[in-house]
């Protein structure tokens, strides 16, 4: 995937899809998979981390992570989240940080709403860094927001949102996440903008979706949003096969013989090698 073909996609009618990744075994496993894009988000700070919210996230925690996700990943196309503030300070402060987040391995960045950002986001793109926009609910706003809530329900809060859509898009953003925002307000919004819109929790019209990986594997006991749909119970999976593991020790069944090394030395025994 590269940036080109999100636009082809979008023109093609062909579903992008995109995923959160955070670090190397998950990016290798999706190496050689048809994900069209990895996403390391600012979510780390939560998923990761164990914070409560997103804006604990850290330049060099974005950084240490897109580094290792792109150890894994292969030619996996990488976006990677500019934290909470970290391009509200100033142009040059801005360019430092998304520098070392290409460097650590992003192919693009995404930043959170319109307002403030468009000629940065005009800069960024005139020096060769592919920018994603993202607008709805912005978790990096939660105290302004008041907390995680659908947005864009009134004719006004729809109105200034289709409006920010069209000036990400004009600045030059390759693409748009719509986070929890109406069905038909994102449908409506796909339709006008020609960069492709990638939805979570803004049903099934953008132009691809996005989850977070504990999501989609079924990762949290913990109540999840109406939009997350737990594709395996991987809590209960992996819960059962650490039970198992410490019901075989517990009743010396684990390490059998196949797993044990001989002590009588048998020249060129595969059983005898340690890898
Ligand atoms: O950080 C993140 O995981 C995100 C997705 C929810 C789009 O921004």
């Amino acid at each position: 995937m590269k940036v080109t073909d999100f636009h082809k996609m979008k023109q093609s009618g062909n579903k992008i899809t995109m995923l959160t990744c955070y670090d190397y075994t998950s990016a290798s496993l999706l190496a050689d998979m048809e994900l069209d894009c990895l996403l390391v988000g600012d979510s780390v700070a939560m998923t990761m981390h164990g914070y409560q919210d997103t804006l604990s996230a850290t330049i060099d925690m974005m950084c240490y992570h897109t580094a290792a996700v792109r150890r894994g990943a292969g030619n996996q196309f990488i976006v990677t989240d500019l934290p909470f503030l970290s391009y509200r300070k100033s142009l040059s402060e801005t360019m430092t940080m998304v520098q070392a987040m290409m460097q650590a391995g992003a192919n693009a960045v995404k930043l959170e709403a319109a307002a403030g950002n468009l000629e940065m986001i005009r800069y960024l793109s005139e020096s060769g860094v592919p920018v994603m926009g993202h607008l709805g609910l912005t978790p990096q706003f939660v105290n302004a927001l008041g907390g995680y809530k659908v947005q864009g329900k009134t004719e006004q809060a729809a109105k200034q949102l289709a409006k920010d859509a069209l000036a990400l898009e004009k600045a030059g953003c390759f693409a748009l996440v719509l986070e929890c925002v109406p069905r038909a307000l994102a449908k409506s919004i796909t339709q006008t903008l020609a960069i492709p819109t990638i939805g979570i929790g803004a049903g099934p019209d953008t132009d691809g979706q996005v989850l977070v990986w504990q999501d989609l594997l079924g990762m949290n006991l913990a109540h999840q949003p109406k939009f997350v749909k737990k594709f395996m119970d991987g809590h209960g999976a992996i819960q059962r096969a650490i039970q198992h593991y410490l019901h075989e020790v517990k009743a010396g069944v684990f390490p059998d013989d196949e797993h044990c090394y001989r002590s009588e030395c048998v020249a060129n025994d595969p059983k005898n090698a340690v890898a």
